[in-house]
């Protein structure tokens, strides 16, 4: 209900409409896989398939039905499911979600039906003044089922990919190859004038985590921003010069995380000189030169600007940047290529555009994750969803070929450990003019 008592036209309708479409999404990218599939867990940061499907059911449960008096489907079931909110009561370990063979990923799939009803009764009943309310943790559940699409085809990638035969998630495709856009490829990089900036999302940003706000001011220097992030051709020269054994280039953790890992090239990566394969949604094949290499670290990331004569960029200078991004043909979960490809400009783009900002690969920056001045946790268990994440993580910004279509901003930020590989990581090389 607005301000003044009115109650915006098609809005339930609207909101029904978005809830059903981002449950059916879900559902199905989990289509190609058995239950079998769906019950792996290759390793504690990743979850089973019929998890990701059943958690993100649960976080409708546990903020939209249960605080409006809906008894949940299965009262056993939060503890199964809730993932990190101490607020909400005891938890199944998270290294061992992949032991819960019950409930059956059939059983999930009616659990799946049976919040679908609830919720969308709930969406379609509810009282006026109880909507704006409804709507907000709605869209929010809609928009926290979003990330898990992503973190499920990374978690099964990692799960399948501990098969030796290397098995593709999915069979009937386009090919890697498919959809690689023709035309200029962007290289160089744009320069930009830095002085007093704002970011974040501000009051004009419909939908925004609570870590994106509030907007603000900042002081930037001078930056230069590459146009395309690292590629494949550019991470086979780092490897052929040496650069995973060379120590000037790596971080000191960095170094240490080479050493104890034993690698050579990113995971997912198979190197021999003159060819890199890559796993891949559609198996192993050989990366496209021109493609942003895939599933780096941050200290390979660190790494790779060093040696290609940069850095890491600030998440602020990346969000500046971003306003002079090219937008046609973003290469997110939509064009359903699972995989990066060479970012071209189109046609009408001016040279100072800045190519595959979103979509692709999340890139890097050099920021540790924590909270924009004046950043407060909203009151109660939902306050736990980002904030208390805001120690020894690192930001990334931009999107990948895995996010779904509209689900990233300009402010958009997104966390992981330094050492994370297996989401879609890339990098794009800034610089300092006159450094
Ligand atoms: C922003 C991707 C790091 O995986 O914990 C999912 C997303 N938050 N459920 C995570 C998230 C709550 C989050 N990342
Ligand atoms: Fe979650």
């Amino acid at each position: 209900m607005r301000a003044d008592g009115s109650v915006r036209e098609g809005c339930r309708e609207a909101l029904r409409d978005r809830y059903l479409a981002v449950r059916d999404a879900t559902e199905r990218l989990a289509e190609p896989l058995s239950a079998e599939d769906q019950q792996l867990q290759s390793m504690p940061d990743c979850s089973p398939v019929k998890w990701h499907r059943a958690h993100t059911t649960w976080f409708y449960e546990a903020f939209v039905l249960g605080p409006r008096g809906v008894a949940p489907v299965d009262e056993r079931w939060a503890r199964l499911f809730n993932s990190y909110y101490e607020a909400l009561g005891a938890r199944h370990p998270r290294g061992e979600r992949g032991l819960l063979s019950r409930p059956s990923a059939e059983e999930v799939g009616q659990y799946r039906r049976a919040v679908d009803r609830r919720v969308v009764e709930a969406i379609e009943r509810c009282a006026d003044e109880d909507l704006d309310e409804v709507e907000r943790l709605v869209r929010l559940g809609c928009a926290h089922e979003e990330q898990h699409q992503e973190l499920l085809l990374t978690d099964i990638k990692n799960a399948l990919w501990c098969s030796p035969l290397r098995p593709p998630y999915r069979t009937a495709s386009g090919g890697p190859g498919a959809g690689a856009a023709a035309g200029e490829l962007a290289a160089g990089h744009v320069v930009f004038d830095g002085g007093l900036q704002s970011v974040g999302a501000g009051a004009d940003v419909v939908f925004a985590f609570d870590n994106e706000r509030p907007r603000h001011r900042v002081w930037l220097e001078p930056f230069a921003l590459d146009r395309a992030p690292v590629s494949h051709a550019a991470l086979c020269a780092f490897i052929e010069d040496g650069g995973y054994e060379t120590p000037s280039l790596w971080l000191s953790d960095g170094m240490a995380w080479v050493r104890e890992s034993g690698r050579r090239s990113p995971l997912y990566t198979e190197w021999e000189p003159g060819s890199l394969r890559v796993y891949t949604h559609d198996g192993m094949v050989e990366a496209d030169p021109f493609a942003p290499a895939m599933h780096l670290t941050l200290y390979e990331a660190d790494a790779l600007c060093r040696y290609l004569g940069g850095r890491l960029p600030t998440e602020v200078e990346w969000e500046v940047a971003s306003g002079h991004a090219a937008t046609e043909a973003v290469n997110d979960l939509g064009t359903g290529l699972l995989v990066s490809r060479a970012p071209a400009l189109g046609a009408a783009a001016g040279a100072s555009r800045l190519a595959g900002m979103f979509g692709d690969v999340w890139e890097w920056t050099s920021s540790a994750y924590g909270p924009w001045p004046g950043y407060e946790a909203p009151p109660g268990a939902i306050g736990e969803y980002n904030g208390k994440f805001m120690v020894n993580q690192v930001v990334l910004r931009g999107g990948s070929c895995l996010t779904p279509p509209g689900h990233v901003r300009r402010s958009y930020r997104n966390f992981w450990p330094a050492a994370t590989g297996f989401q879609m990581t890339g990098v794009r090389v800034a610089r300092s003019p006159g450094a």
